[in-house]
């Protein structure tokens, strides 16, 4: 199975966010993650479109955005035409579920549903097929640096299971709590995309830490 990290710029240092994109950009991680919140579905703010220019502008990764907003479908295109390569709503988010994803894939660019660490894989399964990611919270969603919540790895493998029986092509991707010591343990069970936000930024040797969270 393949391997990605997507370095959460949430944690980076927004006085200067160039120099910690052109390290990304540089770096072995092949998608860059990035949170959008609005207050409201998670209690706290982080930014919005005046950022996307600069970073698409900065790299040619992947920009994997995870929109932790409520009603996503206000923001969709907005957000495919600042340069989201992925664009991630939340399941309890909507309500229409499908009718999002049929709208980010309108946009042309790939659609990603999450699940907050409540609720059941079964609650995703219904939208297996036409999804090309499922992104697993492992920490209530709003702020970095929260430790892993284990239940997650459960709840990965289940989701495996569930995509291998309907044959859909969606990649696992997990976010929260990620560090070298649950890296593996997360891989084994089914994720191919690691989010790592606080392990990445606040190690001394960020692109070291990547090539060792792609190694362990
Ligand atoms: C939390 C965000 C995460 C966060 C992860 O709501 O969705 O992407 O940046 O940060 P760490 O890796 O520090 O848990
Ligand atoms: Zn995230």
């Amino acid at each position: 199975m393949k391997r990605i990290i997507s370095p959460s710029v949430l944690s980076a240092d927004f006085g200067h966010l160039a120099d910690d994109i052109a390290m990304l950009d540089r770096s072995e991680a092949e998608w860059i993650h990035i949170d959008v919140m609005d207050g409201v579905f998670v209690p706290n703010i982080s930014f919005g479109f005046p950022l996307m220019p600069p970073m698409r502008k900065g790299t040619r990764k992947v920009l994997d955005t995870h929109l932790m907003i409520i009603n996503p479908e206000r923001y969709v295109e907005r957000f495919a035409k600042a340069g989201a390569d992925i664009i991630t709503v939340h399941l309890e988010a909507t309500e229409d579920p499908r009718a999002v994803i049929e709208q980010i894939k309108k946009t042309g660019v790939k659609a990603g549903m999450s699940i907050k660490p409540k609720t059941p894989v079964s609650a995703i399964v219904p939208y297996l097929n036409d999804l090309d990611l499922v992104l697993i919270m492992s920490v209530e969603p709003g702020f970095g640096g929260q430790s892993f919540i284990e239940g997650s790895i459960e709840k990965v493998a289940e989701l495996k299971r569930e995509i291998d029986r309907c044959g859909s092509q969606a990649v696992i991707e997990i976010d929260g709590g990620i560090t070298l010591d649950n890296a593996a343990e997360v891989y084994a069970a089914g994720c191919e995309v690691l989010v790592a936000g606080s392990t990445v930024f606040a190690s001394p040797d960020p692109e070291a830490t990547i090539h060792k969270l792609l190694n362990v």
